[in-house]
């Protein structure tokens, strides 16, 4: 009979196998883990745990691996900001040429600050307000993916008023299931996102009527942490169909935003392939002459970043090791059951033999657990650990619940690095708050 231990682990690669699959990870006898050039233990015993670690060498790289493999088909990356919108991410990829997918007022300011040009900036989003479309027409970015009649007519108006012209593509739900997630599927019929395809063509109709309003193209996103490529291919299929059902209609159509949503191997199996992904854009959209944008995140930005945490103490008879980091720096294996891949930065502790124990945050809530039954060398309090591909939707979706002030960060690239956010202080959570005369 199998013991339930066993059987437990046995697909989960360990922390040796987690860094040999990933060239910008090394184990060091000395130094212990190293991210690019730098020993992460430097950056720990610098800056204190928890701490965010990004290799921005490593995005650098992840972006012109996705740039050449696109090369030849007319397609410009727009960065998906909200993956990580930290201000030297952004620069990284602006500097490499970039656009950015924004899907609110401040992650265009960010962009902007970050040296985007407005005019490299797309607006995604269901739920625009005015004051995200005023700020969007008033700093002339590139484009405005509509999603909805009501968003058409506010924009149509907003523009108008502001003696504007709104460039914008009509985001379409393909009703294709991406095979991902529930809570990252965008791309079926019973999502909030897009404009059913039966209704695309007349409310294409319609936009190219109203003022201040110029319709170029269409944009679909099914969803993010994609890994096969069969969803895209049906959704691409029915865009170009679309295309083509528009053109026939006599309208104009020059650009096709296919959104983002490649994924990134957070265990042993493999993340998408840029070049197979090409492939999928060549088959569809070859020799339909349109333009065609892609708005990645993920896949450019997790698995450049680590989390940093230390043991605090371990418990329940070495079941329970609790981190100092906890489901307020990092809630995807919260929010999402995400596994993340979780690595001593000793050298030794990748050595010694494992037991299975069950890695947790500081935070009162039990879904404050980064991992159940995993395989690691016992670790005292005060060893370090890093969690790793935690570089897309990491510091992005912190909080400071439990008044835990958000962590600071780090960049590496190559043999440098810098502190680019410091931990923020105390009072600076409670800094917008007031207390009123009448409660004394
Ligand atoms: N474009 C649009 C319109 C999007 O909604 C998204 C992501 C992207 C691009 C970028 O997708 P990516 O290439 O990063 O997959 N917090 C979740 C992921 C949410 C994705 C939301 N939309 C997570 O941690 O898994």
């Amino acid at each position: 009979m199998a013991h339930p231990a066993v059987t437990q682990d046995i697909a989960e690669p360990t922390a040796a196998e987690l860094i040999a699959a990933r060239a910008h990870l090394s184990m060091h006898a000395m130094d212990g883990l190293v991210l690019e050039g730098v020993p992460l233990n430097a950056i720990a015993d610098a800056m204190d745990t928890p701490v965010w670690v990004y290799g921005g060498g490593t995005a650098r790289l992840r972006y012109r691996r996705l740039a050449a493999a696109l090369d030849g088909l007319q397609t410009h990356i727009h960065y998906a900001v909200k993956a990580n919108d930290h201000l030297a991410m952004l620069r990284v990829f602006a500097r490499e040429g970039a656009g950015a997918d924004v899907v609110s007022e401040g992650e265009m300011l960010r962009a902007i600050a970050a040296g985007v040009a407005p005019d490299r900036i797309v607006f995604s989003g269901v739920g625009k307000t005015a004051r995200d479309l005023r700020a969007a027409l008033g700093h002339g970015i590139a484009q405005i993916n509509v999603e909805s009649p009501a968003e058409l007519q506010m924009l149509s108006a907003i523009a108008t008023e502001m003696g504007r012209t709104a460039t914008i593509v009509l985001r379409v739900n393909p009703d294709v299931d991406a095979g991902t997630h529930a809570k990252i599927t965008t791309g079926r019929a019973d999502n909030k996102f897009g404009v059913p395809a039966a209704e695309a063509v007349a409310l294409y109709a319609h936009a190219a009527t109203l003022p201040g309003i110029v319709p170029v193209g269409i944009a679909l996103h099914i969803g993010s942490q994609i890994l096969s490529l069969a969803p895209y291919h049906a959704a691409y299929a029915r865009a170009a169909a679309l295309v083509r059902e528009l053109r026939e209609a006599g309208q104009y159509v020059s650009r096709v935003d296919c959104g983002g949503g490649l994924g990134i191997g957070y265990g042993d199996e493999a993340g998408a392939s840029p070049e197979a992904f090409a492939g999928v854009l060549r088959k569809a959209f070859g020799g339909l002459d349109v333009s065609l944008m892609i708005e990645p995140g993920r896949w450019l930005v997790g698995p450049a970043g680590v989390l940093l945490a230390s043991v605090v103490l371990v418990k329940g008879a070495g079941r329970f090791v609790v981190l100092d980091a906890g489901m307020n720096d990092l809630v995807r294996p919260a929010m999402y059951d995400a596994w993340h891949g979780i690595v001593p930065l000793s050298a030794v502790d990748i050595l010694r033999p494992t037991s299975l124990v069950d890695i947790v945050g500081p935070v009162c809530e039990t879904g404050d657990t980064f991992a159940r039954n995993r395989a690691l060398a016992p670790l005292r309090a005060g060893a370090r650990v890093a969690i790793l591909d935690a570089g897309a939707y990491g510091a992005a979706m912190s909080s400071t619940y439990n008044a835990r002030p958000l962590a600071p960060i780090a960049m590496v690239d190559g043999a440098h690095w810098a502190t680019i956010r410091e931990r923020q202080p105390h009072a600076a959570m409670w800094a917008g708050e007031s207390i009123p005369d009448f409660i004394g």
